[in-house]
């Protein structure tokens, strides 16, 4: 029966093999290729031969995969340390596949939520709901960090000739006062709607952040009705947005059944949905839903996010890989690689099994990236000419949204000659040869060329999305969340929950309570010289 183990020592044997000469089997491409909700995966660039994606996908199989993905749709509790069910996908579901999977009672608040999120954006952009000086809103300000962010900062970035340009949304994150400055600036309180984000409603960057921009929208109009009129917010915590002074019928829910990272599809989408329209947001949802339907049903042979997972798997448990480079040759992705930074290493940057054992193997490998061609003057130096090898996935558009042809052109031609050039690499010999008929003379080739060597054989994925629209980021969005959920099934951990993060939030407490008086016991001599001299510059 495969195991892990036996994947690692498969892929022992494939660590010096090259590459480019697998592509002597003229039908690689077409077996190494699949298609689903318009886009299609070419990963024949990856460093792997049929019966070892085959023994991948049997010890899937032995690893009851087909079982844990049906578990996660039907609301089985599979975020076992907080008890919970993972149930984001039915977000995008029918309204009877909500009934069937919810019950009714808890499907019907689903679908009210939904319809009155829908109902909003009809008012604000019908002008129904109007500022307290009966002003249409001209602006939409969405404070959330994280999963409450992120989603709609790609959509926001993706969905830019989809986007009403009577409303201009705007994303707050970080609880650095320069971000909220710059926000400020932008903005006129008369005519801006504020969109609380926070499934807690108790994260110190979101709140502090809403209380200045509360504090900045009252100084402009004296009375809580401003708030009470042009305040928003999506929460789980109800009661909590209530005592900030949100008004009960303008709070939306959410559940915990729906993850942060993947709440996209919940009302946390809600300042997208402003900015795009309601048709807009519905066709990403069905974009992610066409994903979901390919994810359930497809063979596991065949299955898109199963074989991302499975070649994520090979290349850093077998191969021993520790980074991902997420590459959309895009502009309107270039959001994407901080949205799969959470989507990926919250989900699987851990070291503990869902049973609470020491796991034995790696998991999320370290993600980064870019978008190109930006990232060719950046890391791509390391990529060509590091001892390391890092697997990238390109994501590129057939067509653009723009009518630049020459300059999509270039663009495409840039995304594919990287994965040729960082799977072909160039030799010692082919780089003297290369400079000796460039006229260098034979001793100064001898000089240069080592220093003009790439190794090569980095393995890669290229995804083409027919065009970005609606649909095909939903379908993207999808397609990588569900990656992530198989691969921390396989490495049998929890995808689910983020207790690496609670250390921080503590300590940076701790911090403030030093640099108002009494440091608490604790914290090193280093931090307590850093927090000396940073009230010695603020006292
Ligand atoms: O990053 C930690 C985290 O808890 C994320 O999981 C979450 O998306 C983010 O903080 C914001 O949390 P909340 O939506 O509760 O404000």
């Amino acid at each position: 029966m495969e195991n892990l183990a036996n994947i690692i020592a498969l892929a022992n044997k494939a660590k010096n093999r090259a590459i480019s000469p697998l592509f002597n089997d003229p039908s690689r491409v077409e077996k190494m290729s699949v298609t689903c909700a318009d886009i299609f995966l070419d990963y024949s660039k990856q460093n792997i031969i049929e019966s070892e994606l085959t023994a991948l996908v049997d010890w899937a199989n032995h690893a009851g995969l087909s079982e844990k993905i049906t578990q996660m749709f039907n609301g089985v509790k599979i975020n076992r340390t907080e008890n919970r069910a993972v149930l984001h996908t039915i977000l995008r579901a029918s309204e009877q596949d909500k009934k069937t999977t919810l019950g009714r009672e808890i499907a019907s608040e689903v679908i009210a939520t939904e319809q009155k999120m829908a109902g909003i954006v009809d008012d604000v952009y019908q002008g129904k709901r109007l500022s307290l000086s009966g002003q249409k809103f001209t602006d939409v300000l969405a404070i959330g960090i994280g999963g409450s962010y992120y989603g709609i900062k790609v959509g926001l970035s993706a969905l830019k000739p989809y986007q009403n340009p009577e409303l201009d949304v705007h994303v707050l994150a970080n609880v650095d006062g320069g971000a909220v400055q710059e926000k400020l600036n932008q903005l006129n309180a008369e005519t801006t709607l504020v969109v609380v984000i926070s499934k807690t409603f108790t994260t110190q960057e979101t709140l502090l952040n809403a209380q200045t921009v509360k504090a900045w929208m009252l100084a402009s109009q004296v009375t809580e009705d401003i708030i009470a009129q042009q305040w928003l917010a999506v929460s789980t915590n109800i009661d909590a947005a209530t005592q900030f002074g949100i008004a009960k019928d303008n709070i939306l829910p959410m559940w915990d059944w729906v993850g942060g990272r993947f709440s996209l599809w919940s009302a946390v989408g809600l300042p997208l949905a402003l900015a795009i329209g309601n048709d807009n947001f519905s066709a990403i949802k069905r974009g992610a839903n066409t994903m979901d339907q390919h994810f359930l049903n497809a063979p596991l042979s065949d299955n898109m996010p199963v074989l991302l997972a499975l070649l994520g798997i090979w290349n850093r448990n077998g191969l021993g890989y520790s980074s991902l480079a997420i590459l959309p040759y895009d502009h309107s992705l270039r959001s994407l690689p901080g949205y799969l930074q959470q989507t990926d290493m919250e989900s699987n940057g851990k070291s503990v099994s869902i049973q609470g054992e020491k796991l034995e193997w790696k998991t999320a490998p370290v993600v980064f990236g870019q978008e190109g061609t930006n990232g060719q003057h950046a890391f791509m130096q390391l990529m060509h000419q590091s001892e390391d090898i890092i697997p990238c996935d390109f994501i590129v558009a057939m067509q653009s949204q723009t009518d630049l042809a020459k300059h999509h052109n270039v663009l495409v031609a840039n995304c594919f000659a990287q994965s040729e050039a960082l799977m072909q690499g160039k030799t010692l010999e082919q780089a003297t040869k290369d400079l000796v008929s460039q006229g260098v003379t034979r001793e100064e080739a001898a000089t240069l060329a080592p220093h003009k060597v790439m190794k090569g054989n980095t393995p890669s994925n290229t995804l083409l999305i027919n065009k970005l629209t609606p649909k095909t980021l939903g379908a993207l969005l999808a397609l990588y969340e569900h990656k992530i959920f198989v691969q921390g099934a396989l490495w049998q951990l929890n995808s689910f929950d983020q207790w690496g993060v609670e250390l921080g939030k503590t300590l940076s407490h701790q911090v403030l309570v030093a640099m108002a008086g009494e440091a608490p016991a604790g914290l090193s001599d280093s931090t307590l010289s850093l927090i000396n001299h940073y009230k010695k510059e603020n006292q």
